[in-house]
């Protein structure tokens, strides 16, 4: 990749994000999740887990032979037959990458029963294996951020002398921060040889509500490639979300000055989606794609943005592809937010109807915690036969 300021999105909601408990997708809603992915411009999908089922099998497949733009990604493990079977799931793409895992903690290393000379051997040996298979191996260490940074060097050292094309470093556990995720980064790309060869990824867990602002961290220091996941599924409390780190981009350019290739106006369809096929609701304030991430209450916030839309906004809801009003009633909502969404329903308000109308809405909004659209119509309906 020649383009320093490109920032490549992995997504790893069908591999990562499935994983979460209860996330469980049919073949076909992966297969369909994996299209919407490829045409909102995402660079990787990672598909799945090729030897964790027949199904996994299937899927990845299924999405390598149907993908049109994406590189298409399986994961395995660190031994030929995972590596094997993942080829031959992903081995129908235009563009098929294997991706594989060891973990090169203290903690991951006693799991495995491996020295440190012989875990070097085997990333030797799987990766070198992989390579033969397909010009496109991403290699990861499993719990990077809590590896001895001497052995972190020696072992992103041996993946890409044995050929790994993509390193990634990621924060299993999530329990990083993001002074010491940049300079984790920097430090392997000072220290390791061969290390601008290659394009280094960031894939953080959420343990701490870090993730986010941890990928962004790794970017800063020269990681080119971000895992994530929509909505930010994953594992316990999941992934570094997608909208928010392309979103987060897209917004600070002064600080952040990198593109995506994400189409974000795409972002909003896709989270519902995947809401709806993981049975995973979105909280109501969850950043970027939260029922509440556009909408305004109180009436202050209201008469802000009805005058101007950046006092309280710093991205258009257009800009993830939602056309909703960003006016929530409620009881804290004034007279010109009312008198706006009356209008947008389609009533011009005189002045003593507005005020006829905003005694009852007040009344109503005590009693009910949202006042929905239907609600101010009856209202008005009422309104108009008092008179
Ligand atoms: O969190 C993690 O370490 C992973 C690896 C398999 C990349 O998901
Ligand atoms: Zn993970």
């Amino acid at each position: 990749m020649t383009d320093k300021s490109r920032v490549l999105i992995f997504d790893t909601t069908l591999r990562d994000g499935e994983q979460s408990p209860g996330a469980t997708m049919t073949h076909d809603e992966k297969l369909e999740i994996a299209m919407l992915l490829d045409e909102m411009g995402v660079d990787i999908i990672e598909a799945g887990f090729p030897i964790a089922s027949e199904g996994d099998f299937e899927a990845v497949s299924a999405i390598a032979k149907a993908s049109k733009n994406s590189v298409i990604a399986g994961l395995s493990r660190a031994n030929y037959k995972d590596i094997d079977r993942c080829w031959e799931a992903v081995k129908h793409a235009a563009r098929p990458r294997i991706h594989t895992f060891i973990g090169t903690s203290p903690l991951h290393r006693g799991i495995t029963n491996l020295g440190t000379e012989e875990m070097l051997e085997r990333i030797q040996d799987t990766v070198a294996h992989a390579r033969n298979l397909c010009e496109d191996v991403q290699w990861s260490a499993m719990d990077a951020i809590r590896t001895e940074r001497d052995y972190l060097c020696r072992v992103v050292e041996c993946a890409i002398k044995a050929g790994a094309t993509t390193i990634n470093i990621p924060d299993t556990v999530g329990y990083t921060l993001p002074s010491e995720s940049s300079d984790i980064i920097a430090m392997l790309l000072e220290k390791v040889p061969g290390a601008d060869e290659v394009i280094f990824a960031t894939h953080c867990h959420n343990d701490l509500g870090m993730a986010t602002a941890n990928a962004l961290a790794a970017v800063s220091a020269g990681a080119r490639q971000i895992e994530c996941t929509i909505n930010g599924l994953g594992e316990r409390a999941g992934n570094t979300a997608l909208e928010e780190v392309v979103m987060a981009i897209k917004v600070r350019k002064d600080l952040m000055p990198f593109t995506t290739a994400i189409d974000t106006t795409k972002i909003m369809h896709l989270s519902r989606r995947v809401a709806q096929v993981s049975g995973f609701p979105v909280q109501f304030n969850k950043a970027v794609v939260g029922k509440n991430a556009f909408l305004h209450e109180s009436g202050i916030h209201q008469d802000g943005v009805l005058k101007n839309v950046e006092t309280f906004e710093i991205m258009r809801p257009a800009d993830i592809g939602l056309t909703e009003t960003n006016i929530a009633m409620g009881k804290h909502s004034g007279r010109a937010a009312l008198r706006t969404k009356m209008r947008d329903l389609g009533f011009e308000l005189a002045d003593n109807q507005l005020n006829d109308v905003f005694v009852r809405f007040k009344a109503l909004a005590d009693r009910k915690k949202e006042v929905y659209d239907d609600d101010l119509i009856a209202l008005l309906t009422d309104s108009t036969a008092n008179t």
